[in-house]
């Protein structure tokens, strides 16, 4: 019997055709995003963990191609339930998409923290091949689960939905998650079994434990590890509550690695990958997306946002700045209000100061941008200085032109530098320059006028009446 459960495939199925009505939303429910991915990526996630050769089957109901076109790329096979009849009914239409000899895993769209060891630890329960595995929880506040009724030997005779139940058994803690594992032979001849027979005139999943129960065969219930696991989400309010649940469980995992985190209530990740190297400083506020590497001894201000960002050793992001795109190289100190774009790589060093810009531009080691800058589509070598108030002129309203900035250039305060450009190596501009023409090595360039111009007793205008 072992041998067959270990070559039994595992095909994974989720529920997701329920209209989500009580979030008030005109996005299909599962697509509500929990620490920056939708719903119903998180249970797709969990699925290839369990089994990453079998995309699962997700079963859904209006917005199909808002789904397919969001979440096609994981090539799940797409069931469609045309009117929502009930668990049992979403289920039904899955069925083609069964092999006799699958396990089959049911979950739902919208219960996104159920872990991939909770049902590691179902699936693996499983005594027999046709045996039935479910997940249950005791929640001290039960209501709107179906209830778990149990004989006096303490085995699972029937699920109770709360609008069947009686007053005593709306007493019952134990509540069924919804959550089940059995043979794809059972599911087949049980589910066409199934009657809308109760108090909400649908086709109750919940039905086919009577079923297992009434052909002996045994069912098995595990715990997950975590209550919050098998939460669904109706509402925002919910919504709200898990992300706080899933934020705190991140934040606890950084800080064991390694990581202070001023205040774990205050950070929020919304990453597909991060890592994070030892003693690095999290302040307050902060929002990290997208793919995000920090090296060993970063420091991150308050109300930094890091976006698909690398960071090397001993990285200072100061407050309030905004990155994204970029690589920064060791030793770097960026802000405070610093704002990097996409395709900017900072070498070792590198100084960006508040209010300097800097998009798609490649900057080597230990130059400094201090102070209100704008640098984009530009080459800049080792030692430069940049003066505060240096635009790079980058765009004639109809194409973008690239800025390039030899080693060790003096760039003097308020200058334009109109693209496309070369200063050489060694050059000095002085300050409050338009610089339109290319600077060779070592000149010094200056476009102002060099006799200033006075204009006596000049008169402002007067104002109009
Ligand atoms: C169901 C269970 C209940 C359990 C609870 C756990 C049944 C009859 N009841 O109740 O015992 O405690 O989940 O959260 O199964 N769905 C469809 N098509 C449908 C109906 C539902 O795809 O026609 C999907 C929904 O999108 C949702 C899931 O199934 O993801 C659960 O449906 P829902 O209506 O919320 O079931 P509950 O009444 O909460
Ligand atoms: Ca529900």
């Amino acid at each position: 019997m072992i041998l067959r459960l270990i070559t039994m495939a595992l095909r994974v199925v989720i529920l997701a055709a329920g209209q989500g009505k009580r979030m008030n939303s005109d996005l299909p429910k599962v697509l509500h995003r929990l620490g920056g991915k939708s719903l119903l990526e998180h249970v797709i996630h969990t699925a290839l963990k369990l089994n990453p050769d079998q995309p699962p089957v997700i079963v859904h109901g209006h917005q199909g191609e808002l789904l397919h076109s969001r979440l096609g790329h994981y090539s799940p096979h797409w069931v469609k339930q045309d009117q929502q009849l009930g668990t049992g009914h979403a289920l039904l239409q899955a069925l083609p998409e069964i092999e006799d000899s699958d396990q089959v895993l049911v979950l739902y769209g919208d219960v996104p923290l159920i872990s991939a060891a909770t049902l590691k630890k179902l699936i693996n329960n499983q005594t027999a091949a046709a045996s039935l595995g479910m997940l249950t929880a005791h929640l001290p506040v039960p209501q709107g689960y179906g209830r778990i009724k149990r004989n006096e030997q303490g085995q699972i005779i029937r699920v109770i939905e709360e609008k069947d139940a009686t007053p005593d058994e709306r007493k019952i803690t134990e509540i069924n998650s919804g959550i089940y594992c059995l043979s794809g032979s059972n599911l087949k001849k049980w589910l066409p079994q199934l009657r809308p027979q109760n108090a909400q005139g649908e086709y109750y999943l919940t039905d086919i434990i009577t079923m297992a129960v009434n052909e002996n065969v045994s069912i098995n219930t595990i715990q997950p590890t975590y209550t919050e696991e098998i939460l669904g989400i109706n509402d925002r309010l919910q919504l709200a509550q898990l992300e706080r649940f899933y934020q705190q469980q991140l934040a606890e995992q950084l800080m064991l690695q390694g990581v202070t985190i001023a205040d774990p209530a205050r950070l929020d990740l919304r990453c597909d990958e991060i890592k994070i190297g030892r003693d690095v400083f999290i302040d307050i506020n902060v929002v990290f997306e997208g793919s995000i590497m920090i090296g060993d001894g970063c420091i991150i201000g308050p109300q930094v946002v890091l976006r698909n960002t690398e960071l090397g050793k001993r990285v200072e992001i100061k407050a309030n700045s905004v990155i994204d795109g970029a690589e920064i190289a060791a030793d770097a100190v960026i802000g405070p209000f610093a704002r990097i774009r996409p395709g900017t790589m900072l070498g070792e060093r590198v100084h960006i100061g508040n209010f300097v810009e800097v998009k798609n531009s490649m900057i080597a080691q230990e130059t400094k941008i201090n102070h209100l800058s704008y640098v984009g589509d530009s080459e800049i070598g080792a030692r430069v200085n940049i003066g505060a108030g240096t635009i790079t002129c980058n765009y004639d309203g109809v194409n973008k032109h690239k800025t390039i900035i030899e080693d060790d250039v003096h760039v003097g305060s308020d200058t334009q530098l109109i693209a496309p450009v070369y200063v050489g190596k060694g050059a000095t501009i002085a300050a409050g320059s338009t610089i339109r023409e290319d600077v060779p090595p070592y000149h010094l360039a200056l476009t102002q006028t060099l006799t200033p111009r006075h204009i006596k007793e000049w008169k402002r205008p007067e104002k109009l009446k």
